[in-house]
């Protein structure tokens, strides 16, 4: 047993010593290694967003789709078992012809017997101003009919390296007839 931690270790070694040679662009390794060697002298802060996620499920480009189920899913109260892949605009207002800032892109599943409730996994894509090309990792329980749901920030990338906090969904508008809805995040990390 001990023998195969240290071979994983050293395969961990070799693997950071190949990927350290990268320079360049932010996301290349070098630049992630020199942004840790300067954390020690950053300063934590606390950041606030809001924005809305339009989650559509009508017609011929939903933006939130089902892939999977289990034989008892249409059978479960809580449509236990169901899982989907969500790609949602992220805007700046609640209504469809506001300015596209990113998207939520990730998957959920309903995975309460007991209350219609999601796990979530998925990641909010910055793609336009400061942010472009940061991403948010999102995960959490999600029991969507209540009117307020908390979330976590587990985790970041490029403007938003280390994130860590919570957010706070609330839903704005539902279209029972479609499903579709928008959804207002405020995020504080
Ligand atoms: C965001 O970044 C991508 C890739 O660098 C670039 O192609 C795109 O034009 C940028 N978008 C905006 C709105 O700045």
């Amino acid at each position: 047993m001990a023998g195969k931690n240290y071979f994983f270790i050293l395969i961990l070694v070799s693997a950071v010593a190949i990927l350290t040679h990268g320079h360049g662009l932010t996301a290349e390794p070098n630049s992630i290694k020199n942004w840790f060697n300067n954390l020690p002298h950053a300063k934590q802060k606390i950041t606030e967003l809001q924005f809305y996620v339009q989650d559509i499920l009508s017609g011929p480009t939903p933006s939130n789709v089902q892939v999977a189920r289990a034989s008892s899913t249409f059978t479960s109260p809580t449509l236990f078992g169901l899982v989907a892949v969500l790609d949602d605009p992220v805007r700046t207002r609640p209504s469809p012809d506001s300015e596209i800032i990113g998207r939520a892109q990730g998957l959920f599943a309903f995975a309460s017997l007991e209350e219609t409730s999601l796990h979530m996994t998925f990641d909010l894509v910055f793609t336009s101003g400061d942010y472009n090309g940061s991403s948010l990792s999102i995960v959490g329980h999600n029991p969507y009919l209540n009117q307020n749901r908390e979330l976590s920030v587990v985790g970041g990338s490029g403007a938003f390296r280390f994130a860590r906090g919570v957010v706070g969904v609330n839903t704005v508008s539902f279209d029972s007839s479609t499903g579709d809805a928008f959804f207002q995040y405020n995020v504080t990390f």
